[in-house]
C-alpha cells in the first residue's frame, strides 16, 4: 500500500540553501544595535527513561537562523570590526561519542555547511560569552532555554558595574529576541512553503491511506500506524504533534490520546496528524464513516462544517483580520444548527461568546499560525486588534462540531449522539487568495465515500 501510495508523493524540494539563512541572519541584525549581541540557544534534550532520550528537536527559533539541529549548541551574533559575526558552539568531534551516539557535524562542519562565519567547541562558550557580555551594552537572549546560559548572562549582567568601572563597558539589560524572530518567521518565503507544501502533501497521502486501510474491527492504533508509517516511509522526521485519532465518542474529545478503541462500523473516526519536514509542520484533520458510508445525520452534522469550513477559507484574504475566518465558520455553523433544530437561540445570541449555544457543541477557535511550529509563533493582535492578513503568512481553518452524549454539562441530541467531525486544511494566504497546501487530501462526501475502505 505504501509503494502505491508513494506513487503519488512528488520529489522533496531543495533545502533551504545558505543564502536564506544569511538573508533571515542579516533581517534580523538589522534591528539590533553593533553593540548590541544576540543568543540563542538550542533546548536541552529531555530524558524518556533512565539513559533514554526523547527525539531530539531543536528550538524553532535556531533551526529557522541556522538550520543547527543538534543539542548543546549556542550561537552567537556580535558586531566585530564592521560586520555582524555569527559564531555556532557545537558539541565537538568526538569518534568514542559518534561511535554510541551517531555522527556529529562538529566545528569543522559547523564551519563548512552552516551559514556561519565562525564555530567552536561548546566547551569554549562560557569564556568566550563572557567576553562577549562584557563587551556589549544590551544582550538579547531568551531565559528559560538554557538555564546554564541564563546564569552566564544574568551573573554579567550582575556584574556590570564593576565591568563598567574598570572598562566603560558591560551590558545594562536582557531582551527576549523571541517576538522579532516571530515577526520573521510569520512572513513565509518562497522556499519555506516549498518545505510546507511537501509536508502538507505527504500528511494528505498518508490520511488517505488510512480512510483506505480502514474497516470495521480495525482498532484506532492501526488505522494511526498507517498514517504515521506513511510520514515515515515518505522521508518526513514523523509527526509533527502527536496524532489525534478517535473513534465514536472518542471523536468528540479535541485532544484525545489513547487512540487504542476498535472501531464501529456506524462511527465516524476523527483523525488529527501531520507530520513535520525539515523542521516544518502540517497540521490536517480529516472525519469519515467507517463502513464507508455516512449515515443521515453524520452526513448532516458533516456538510455543515465543511460549508463552515469554506466559508472560513474564502475569508483568508490579504488585508482581512485574522479572526475573519473564526467568525465566518461560527456564523455558518450556527445558522446550520439552527436550521437542525439543535440551537433554539437567535443567531446573534447562538454566537455570544459566555452565553451563546454554539459553545456547546463547537468550543474551540478556528485557525492557529502554522510554521516551524505547528501552533506557530507571531502575536495575533498586536495592538490589541487582530492581524490583518499579508501574503506570505500560513494558517490553519479547523472548525468542527462535538456532540458528546457522555457530556454532563450539555443534552446531547440522540440524534448526533457521539459524532465529532473537524475538518482541518492549512492555508497559505497569498495575493491570488487562499491556496489550501492540503487540498490533495480528500474532503467533499462524494471523494470520501469513494475512498474508504478501497484500496489504491
Ligand atoms: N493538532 C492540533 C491542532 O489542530 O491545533
Ligand atoms: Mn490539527
Ligand atoms: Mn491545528
Amino acid at each position: 500500500m505504501f509503494d502505491a501510495a508513494m506513487s503519488l508523493v512528488g520529489s522533496a524540494p531543495d533545502p533551504i540553501s545558505i543564502d536564506e539563512f544569511r538573508s533571515r541572519q542579516s533581517r534580523l541584525l538589522s534591528q539590533i544595535g553593533n553593540d548590541e549581541i544576540v543568543i540563542l540557544c538550542s533546548s536541552p534534550e529531555t530524558i524518556h527513561s533512565n539513559d533514554v532520550h526523547h527525539p531530539y528537536r531543536s528550538q524553532s527559533d535556531m533551526i529557522y537562523l541556522t538550520g543547527w539541529y543538534e543539542p548543546e549548541s549556542v550561537m552567537l551574533a556580535e558586531y566585530i570590526d564592521s560586520e555582524w559575526i555569527i559564531t555556532l558552539f557545537v558539541q565537538p568531534k568526538d569518534t568514542l561519542k559518534e561511535i554510541w551516539e551517531g555522527r556529529r557535524p562538529g566545528v569543522e562542519g559547523a564551519l563548512s555547511k552552516w551559514a556561519v562565519d565562525s564555530a567552536y567547541s561548546i566547551d569554549e562558550l562560557s569564556d568566550k560569552l563572557g567576553e562577549a557580555i562584557n563587551n556589549c551594552s544590551k544582550v538579547y537572549h531568551q531565559m528559560g532555554v538554557r538555564t546554564d546560559i541564563d546564569s552566564i548572562v544574568s551573573d554579567a549582567i550582575q556584574l556590570r558595574g564593576r565591568a563598567r568601572q574598570m572598562n566603560g563597558t558591560g551590558p545594562v539589560g536582557v531582551e527576549d529576541p523571541s517576538s522579532k524572530i516571530a515577526e520573521l518567521r510569520l512572513r513565509k518565503s518562497s522556499a519555506e512553503i516549498e518545505q510546507m507544501r511537501h509536508a502538507c502533501f505527504v500528511s494528505s497521502i498518508a490520511h488517505e491511506a488510512a480512510m483506505r486501510s480502514s474497516m470495521s474491527g480495525r482498532t484506532e492504533n492501526q488505522i494511526q500506524a498507517i498514517i504515521e508509517g506513511f510520514f515515515v516511509f515518505a522521508g518526513t522526521s514523523g509527526w509533527a504533534y502527536p496524532s489525534i485519532v478517535g473513534c465514536g465518542e472518542n471523536a468528540t474529545i479535541l485532544h484525545y490520546k489513547e487512540n487504542d478503541s476498535v472501531c464501529g462500523d456506524d462511527e465516524i473516526i476523527l483523525i488529527d496528524a501531520g507530520s513535520e519536514f525539515r523542521g516544518y509542520a502540517s497540521d490536517i484533520t480529516r472525519s469519515w464513516p467507517i463502513s464507508g458510508k455516512f449515515t443521515e445525520p453524520q452526513r448532516e452534522l458533516y456538510q455543515l462544517v465543511l460549508d463552515s469550513q469554506e466559508a472560513a477559507i474564502a475569508e483568508c484574504r490579504v488585508g482581512n483580520p485574522f479572526n475573519a475566518p473564526h467568525e465566518a465558520a461560527k456564523r455558518v455553523l450556527a445558522e446550520g444548527l439552527i436550521k437542525l433544530g439543535v440551537i433554539t437561540q437567535s443567531l446573534e445570541d447562538s454566537l455570544d461568546h459566555d452565553n451563546g449555544q454554539l459553545r456547546d457543541w463547537y468550543m474551540h477557535n478556528t485557525s492557529h499560525w502554522i510554521g516551524l511550529d505547528v501552533h506557530d509563533v507571531g502575536i495575533y493582535k498586536p495592538n490589541g486588534e487582530p492581524r490583518l492578513f499579508e501574503s506570505g503568512m500560513c494558517l490553519t481553518v479547523e472548525p468542527g462540531l462535538y456532540f458528546g452524549s457522555w457530556r454532563p454539562d450539555v443534552d446531547c441530541p440522540e440524534r448526533y449522539s457521539n459524532i465529532g467531525i473537524r475538518i482541518e486544511d492549512d492555508v497559505l494566504i497569498t495575493d491570488n487568495g487562499p491556496e489550501v497546501l492540503t487540498s490533495a487530501c480528500p474532503k467533499t462526501i462524494a471523494d470520501i465515500e469513494s475512498i474508504v475502505g478501497k484500496s489504491f
